[in-house]
């Protein structure tokens, strides 16, 4: 039996980051962290159900369609997820896979949140019918938080939140699976994002390793006191679409990210000189009556968060800020979504 799904699943920002994870192998984190989905950051991934293959078989989907033989490191883990995927299911069957990224591969810009969410829902939709665990009794299609749990078990915890459309919450409920729930769809609030590229290609600590030095900063414990009240506060302004409560602690939370890789053991410094040079122009931004707010993931490039009728004056702007590569207009997005497109259809290129 052959059955084939594309599924393209969207990258998201958290508001409240996931920095530190309290078991590491299974991505479980310290504290529940809250996102928001982008809607044009996207990973596209066709998956074939294959009963005949000894092995899955991973491919990148290149230029005009042709397949093209992913780095050992990037099959690796797409194999593990999918090896992950199985023992939790208890199904046996193997896979082929072709994905690829609308954005620039190399742009610096997380894609395994995007990546594995694609992942986790192709293979779910592969499933004419499921067998255990999460699965069992279930006639109809996953639900998301199947799908949230099944992503997660990628590795990569912010992969979790990327099932979901809109405003997603990840709690961090100790001893369960706990999967992300939507606090709000993405048409409760329009707000946009801008992406400032700064760096390309792959940053060098991953955020794996950042996870595991983040306990040996100082500033780490201070992080989990603080960051209930903050969910709080985050929480209510996306209920209220309150800008103004949400974009001071947004920031704040990134700028902690980054105090807490810097200081832990050995330090991380993710950020370059151009990421100080955006965040002073989005202060000078706000100072002009703009309001617009930065974030950082584990990396150099800046997320501006604004409304959408400040995003022309936001781009321009940070299309002026020196090292500055390029930019993403994104905005808030409703999730993963079943596609046409059959990306194994192109034949190897290699
Ligand atoms: C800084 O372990 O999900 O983006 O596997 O690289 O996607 P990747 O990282 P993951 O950690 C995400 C860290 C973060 C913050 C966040 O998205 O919450």
């Amino acid at each position: 039996m052959s059955r084939r799904v594309t599924v393209s699943a969207p990258a998201n920002i958290a508001f409240v980051k996931y920095w530190g994870a309290r078991d590491l192998e299974r991505a479980l984190p310290h504290h529940p962290s809250i996102s928001m989905t982008l809607e044009v950051c996207r990973s596209v991934t066709t998956v074939e159900l294959r009963e005949d293959l000894a092995r899955d078989e991973v491919w990148l989907a290149g230029a005009e369609g042709r397949l093209e033989a992913p780095g050992e490191a990037f099959a690796a883990r797409v194999r593990r997820h999918l090896e992950a995927i199985r023992a939790w299911t208890g199904r046996k069957e193997r896979f082929r896979v072709a994905t690829r990224n609308t954005f620039p591969a190399a742009a610096g810009l997380a894609s395994s949140a995007s990546g594995f969410a694609a992942l986790a829902c192709a293979v779910s939709l592969c499933h004419p019918e499921r067998t255990r665990g999460i699965w069992a009794g279930a006639s109809d299609a996953p639900t998301a938080g199947e799908l949230s749990v099944l992503a997660r078990l990628s590795g990569s915890g912010s992969a979790a939140r990327s099932v979901l459309g809109g405003y997603v919450e990840w709690p961090a409920e100790p001893g369960d699976e706990a999967p992300a729930a939507g606090l709000a769809p993405a048409a409760h609030w329009d707000l946009r994002c801008v992406i400032a590229l700064l760096e390309t290609g792959e940053k060098a600590v991953s955020s794996l390793e950042g996870h595991r030095r983040a306990p040996t900063s100082p500033h780490f414990a201070r992080r989990l006191e603080l960051v209930p009240g903050r969910l709080a506060t985050v929480r209510q302004a996306i209920r209220d679409r309150d800008l103004s409560s949400l974009g001071p602690v947004l920031e704040r939370d990134a700028i902690e990210l980054h105090a807490i890789a810097m200081t832990s053991e050995p330090p991380i410094f993710y950020w370059r000189p151009g990421t100080l040079e955006v965040l002073a122009a989005v202060r000078d931004l706000r100072r002009g009556g703009i309001e617009a707010y930065s974030t950082m993931d584990a990396g150099a490039n800046v997320h501006v968060i604004c409304p959408p009728e400040d995003e022309p004056r936001v781009a321009t702007a940070l299309a002026a800020v020196p090292g500055v590569g390029g930019l993403i207009r994104d905005r808030v997005g409703d999730g993963p979504r079943e596609e046409e497109a059959n990306l194994l259809a192109g034949g190897a290129g290699r």
